[in-house]
Order: structure tokens, then C-alpha cells, then sequence
């Protein structure tokens, strides 16, 4: 009996190590040590200090001894530590930490002395003004000019700018915070909101479900709040927030078509955010409380999946978890496939296909622009910053690629296994080759002679797409091509039944040799350069900077000041760079909006606009 007991101990040890050192040695990102020593859970005490664009206050974490190291290893970008203790004895006391050099993407390590019985640590810091996970705007800068607005973007690697935290995906944490704010300003989080109209400046939460760092979210401004339904709720500030309930009204919806193909929805309720313009991203998946860049209130509700993605999180993200940036194909690929999946229930196989052919399209450009090397789904990364390799990849070749297995293996059997993929990493944070693991076990070996291990392989591990990838056709494109060719050549268009991404996909393949007459005819009939859709506006400027269509120089400089959306003004900006002319002119504006944009669109626009790699 002593025998096979001591067995079983130095199995499960071995078992443990080996798990614990390869989820640490993976993550290229982070300075954090999980297998010696974790955080499975942080208190958050911090005031919201506008005047000094500041937050203050401190982190207390649980730790979780796995060696018997007396060390515990943080990242931090930016911050000041102003002191470091201990919980032992019954009492908070001091201990030593020490910060490391500073790395150009990766920032400080921050060592703490957690000697080898305390059971909790408390690091009181303070942020810096340029802290790069957050931005915080004057009240001249929101829309109700009154009260000023600060937010957090935290993924990929920017937690550390306002938290000292152990910032790798691997690791998953419970949390709870208080927050101070000025009286009359309303703080959020990625927790559990409260509804109340209370405003006295002090706020509290908890999200007891474990997440990744990357998924911690702050914000705080003059926000109302308008209900959806029992579950779903918008906050924004007073001009969108009723415009903003109607578009997004299919959440609910949204919600139950999720439920139906990929099991419940397990954070509770789902409500939204919407940010003011400088918002960063389209969306940010932060649990219970999505991120939502204001530009895609059009309306028409004809930007929804943007909604159905990051709802789409729920399960592939925020259940489901890459373990490390070069696995971001896991959260983002998954999401844009369920995001479509969820267009279709919703709405119909049209829309759908025309959503998966403008991804396409996307991406085929993104293709030509990219080191063939960046094209891979398990992307090298080394410790470049990841969002200096952000591109279309992880999203749309990671659709094509699950696409593609769906069709291999038919809908039915394909979703009882995405169904159970969730169920079985609920919670859990998992690498590319876990995944493979899993695909090889569940699917491959169940159905024999559909798809090899080897095609696997070429999609997960080589440049490109694979010549057998699914290609989608729209035939309402093929529609609007056939409309285009016969305008081109004088005659009328028929536009009346055109949705959004029709006219996305007529601007988009209208050929370069297009005559300035033809440009004219098109804005003067269909008032292009006016146009509030923030997508079509951005295609329609697009082609004026390489047309050099100047009646809508003026638009464009508007639309460059008012959104700080990278997705809609780095295109711009990289187009007006390719000429001496508009180089100069870009700059120009780019100095006036700079105050504006959030520190990740500053990096990134004057990377293309000052050459700065
Ligand atoms: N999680 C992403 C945003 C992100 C990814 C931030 C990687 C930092 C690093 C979010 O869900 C997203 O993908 N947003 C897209 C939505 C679109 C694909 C519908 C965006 O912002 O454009
Ligand atoms: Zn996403």
C-alpha cells in the first residue's frame, strides 16, 4: 500500500510541475513565475484622481505557494511603488521590493520579499500620466463637456501600466475593489455594476468569477444608464444612451442564440459600455461589461457584430482562454467565427456570407502587407509587443480555419464538439498545442480520414492559407459588381436596397482608375462625403486620399479630429503617407488630434506618420 500511495504522490507531483513550469516558461510577456508562487485573487483599493490623470491607492493579493521560493515576480509599466507589505503574524508589514530595467514592450519586473509564511501582499503605487492602458479625457474632450472620463483598455500587456500584477493570460484571478471617484461621477468595472442612480463618489465590486489580467477594465465618467431588458444594459453618457439602446436592442437576442449552440451564458448579465470616440478598438470583451466604441451607433443597427463578437467572448475568451499572445488565434479566431454564427441565427445566411466575404477581403490585404512569417496562427512573437503585430490574422484566417472543419465534419457534429470544448476548458486558460491535443482526441480520432492531423498542422503552423481554405462568395456582391461594371460604363445605379455592406463592398472594389468625374458623380448623387456611417465614411476617405478627391479634404480632417477608432484612422494616415503632400497635411492633423487619442493610437499613427518602428 505505502508503495502505490508514494506513486501516486510523485505522479501527481510531476504531473503539477509539469503543468505549472510550462504554463510560466510560455508567456514570452509576462515576468510573472506562476509556478512558483501565484495570485488567485486581488483586492483593489484605488482613487480615480482626474487632476493628476492618477489612479493611488493599492493591490493586495492571496498568494499560492507552488515552491518554496520567497520571492513573488509582478509586471509593472510605469508605475511608482511607493511601498510593499506583508500579512504575517496577524499583521501588515513591511517588506522589500525591487524594480527591474526597463524593456521597450515589456516594462519593469517587480520583485517583492514575501519572505515564506505571509499569505498576503499589499503594493501601494501610483500611476503615471502616460500610463498606456489608460486615457483620460477633459470635460472639454466628452460630449457633455461638464465632467471628465477616464477608461482602461487592458489587453494585451497593459494591466501592468495600472496595476503591479502578475499580467500573463496563464494566470486567473478573482477580484474585488473599491473605487473613489469626485462626487457626481459614475466608476464601472468588469464586475458586477450596480444599477442605482447613487452617485456619492465612492464605489465598490467583485467579479468572483476567475479571469485572465488582460480582462480587468475600469472606467469612469457622467454616465447614464438605460435598460435593454432584465439582463442587458447600456451606460454611456446622456446623448448616445437612448440611440445606443435601440441599436443594440438585438442583444438579448443575441444572447439566447449564443445559449442555444454553445451552452448558457455564465457571467450573469451583460451590459454595455459605450466609450467616448477615442476609443481604441471597436469593442473590448471586458466580462459583464463590454467596451464599445460610439461609431458604430449609426443608426441602421447595420454594425451589430460588433455586439454578436464580443458578446461571443463570453464563451471564446473570456470562458475559454489563450494562454499567451501567441495563441490570441484561440480568443479571436473562435469569437469571429461564433460572432458570425450568431449574425446568421439572428439575421439570415445573407447578411452572414456578406460579413464573412468583407472579413475576407480584409484579410487578403492584410496578407500583402505582412512578413510571411505574421501570418502564421501560432505566431512567433518573441517579446515584441503584441500590438505591434496586430493585424487581421488570429481574426479571419482563425475563422476560416474552425469554417473549414465545420465543413469537413458537417454543422452537427461540429457543434456538438465546440459546445463541449467549452464545457470542458470553462474557466481555464489553454495554449495551441492544448488545443491540438484536444482537436486530435475529440474530433480527428472520432471521425477517421475527414481531415489529417498533417492539414491541421499547415493551418496552425504555416504563412498563409491553406489552397483547400474556404473562399466566401456573396452573391449580393456578385450583384453590386455586376451594378458597378454597368455604372462605370454611364449607366444608373440601383441602390435603394443597399445595406451597409453593400455599399462597403461597392467602395471597396471600385477600381483605382476610377476618373474624377466618376468620383463627383458618385458624392453628388449619394452624398458620400457627408455620410455618418463611420465604416462607409471610412472607405469613401480612403479612396479620396489615393484618388486625391479633394472635396472631401475637409471631411477627412473632421472625421481624423472627432474618432480615435485605430481601425478607422491608421489606414488614413498610412495612405496619406505615401505622398510628400499629404505626409505634411497628415501630420499637421495628426498634431492637432494628438491630444485626443489614446496612447496605443498614438504609437501606432506615429509609427506610420514619423517612421518611428
Ligand atoms: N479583444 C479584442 C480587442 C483586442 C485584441 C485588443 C487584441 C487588444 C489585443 C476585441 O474583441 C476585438 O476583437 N475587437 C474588434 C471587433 C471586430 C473584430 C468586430 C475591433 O475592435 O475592431
Ligand atoms: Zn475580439
Amino acid at each position: 500500500m505505502l508503495f502505490s500511495k508514494q506513486w501516486f504522490l510523485f505522479i501527481a507531483m510531476a504531473i503539477v510541475g509539469l503543468f505549472s513550469s510550462t504554463a510560466a516558461a510560455e508567456d514570452a510577456h509576462s515576468y510573472a513565475r506562476l509556478d512558483e508562487v501565484s495570485t488567485p485573487h486581488l483586492e483593489l483599493d484605488l482613487a480615480i484622481d482626474f487632476d493628476r490623470k492618477q489612479l493611488r491607492g493599492f493591490a493586495e493579493y492571496s498568494l499560492q505557494r507552488h515552491s518554496n521560493s520567497n520571492l513573488l515576480y509582478l509586471d509593472s509599466s510605469q508605475l511608482t511603488i511607493d511601498k510593499a507589505e506583508i500579512w504575517q503574524h496577524d499583521q501588515w508589514q513591511p517588506t522589500k521590493f525591487s524594480l527591474g530595467d526597463v524593456h521597450p514592450s515589456l516594462g519593469q519586473e517587480l520583485i517583492v520579499d514575501i519572505g515564506s509564511t505571509a499569505t498576503k501582499v499589499r503594493i501601494h503605487y501610483h500611476t503615471a500620466t502616460t500610463a498606456s492602458g489608460l486615457q483620460w479625457l477633459t470635460p472639454a474632450q466628452t460630449a457633455g463637456k461638464k465632467h471628465p472620463f477616464m477608461f482602461s483598455q487592458s489587453q494585451p500587456i497593459h494591466s501592468r501600466s495600472w496595476i503591479p500584477i502578475q499580467d500573463t493570460p496563464a494566470l486567473r484571478l478573482t477580484y474585488n475593489a473599491r473605487l473613489t471617484t469626485p462626487a457626481g461621477l459614475l466608476a464601472v468595472m468588469s464586475a458586477d455594476n450596480s444599477l442605482s442612480d447613487n452617485r456619492d463618489g465612492e464605489y465598490f465590486f467583485s467579479m468572483p468569477q476567475a479571469i485572465p489580467p488582460y480582462l480587468i477594465a475600469i472606467a469612469a465618467g457622467d454616465l447614464a444608464i438605460q435598460a435593454i431588458s432584465d439582463k442587458v444594459a447600456v451606460f454611456a453618457e446622456q446623448y448616445i444612451v437612448d440611440q445606443a439602446a435601440w441599436e443594440f436592442a438585438d442583444t438579448p437576442a443575441m444572447i439566447e442564440a449564443t445559449e442555444a449552440m454553445y451552452g448558457p451564458y455564465r457571467w450573469d448579465r451583460y451590459d454595455l459600455l459605450i466609450l467616448p470616440p477615442s476609443f481604441p478598438f471597436g469593442g473590448m470583451e471586458n466580462p459583464r461589461l463590454s467596451f464599445i466604441t460610439p461609431t458604430v451607433v449609426s443608426g441602421d443597427r447595420s454594425l451589430i457584430n460588433l455586439i454578436a463578437h464580443e458578446l461571443a467572448h463570453s464563451w471564446s475568451g473570456n470562458l475559454v482562454t489563450n494562454a499567451s499572445w501567441r495563441d490570441l488565434w484561440i480568443n479571436e479566431g473562435f469569437t469571429s467565427y461564433v460572432e458570425n454564427r450568431i449574425m446568421e441565427a439572428l439575421f439570415g445566411t445573407e447578411r452572414a456570407v456578406m460579413e464573412q466575404a468583407l472579413g475576407y477581403q480584409d484579410l487578403l490585404a492584410n496578407l500583402e502587407l505582412l512578413e510571411p512569417n505574421d501570418t502564421i496562427l501560432n505566431i512567433d512573437l518573441g517579446t515584441r509587443h503584441p500590438d505591434d503585430v496586430f493585424s487581421q490574422v488570429p481574426y479571419v484566417k482563425g475563422q476560416l480555419f474552425l469554417m473549414y472543419l465545420e465543413e469537413q465534419f458537417g454543422r452537427e457534429t461540429f457543434d456538438k464538439f465546440l459546445r463541449q470544448y467549452f464545457d470542458d476548458f470553462a474557466f481555464q486558460s489553454i495554449s495551441t498545442a492544448q488545443f491540438k491535443a484536444y482537436l486530435q482526441r475529440e474530433l480527428l480520432a472520432k471521425h477517421p480520414q475527414v481531415v489529417s492531423m498533417d492539414k491541421i498542422n499547415e493551418w496552425i503552423h504555416q504563412p498563409g492559407l491553406p489552397e483547400d481554405a474556404p473562399k466566401p462568395q456573396s452573391d449580393a456582391f456578385a450583384k453590386v459588381e455586376q451594378q458597378m461594371n454597368r455604372w462605370l460604363k454611364g449607366g444608373a445605379l440601383q441602390t435603394d436596397s443597399w445595406t451597409t455592406h453593400e455599399w462597403l463592398h461597392f467602395i471597396n472594389n471600385l477600381p483605382l482608375d476610377i476618373s474624377a468625374d466618376n468620383m463627383a458623380r458618385l458624392d453628388r448623387q449619394f452624398n458620400l462625403t457627408s455620410i455618418q456611417n463611420s465604416e462607409i465614411a471610412h472607405a469613401w476617405l480612403k479612396l479620396s486620399i489615393i484618388k486625391k478627391y479633394e472635396p472631401a479634404r475637409d471631411r477627412l480632417r473632421s472625421y481624423l479630429l472627432t474618432i480615435g477608432r485605430n481601425k478607422l484612422v491608421s489606414p488614413l494616415y498610412r495612405e496619406l503617407a505615401k505622398t510628400p503632400d499629404n505626409l505634411k497635411w497628415a501630420r499637421a492633423v495628426y498634431e492637432q488630434a494628438k491630444p485626443g487619442y489614446h496612447p496605443l493610437t498614438q504609437t501606432v499613427n506615429e509609427a506610420l506618420l514619423y517612421n518611428k518602428d
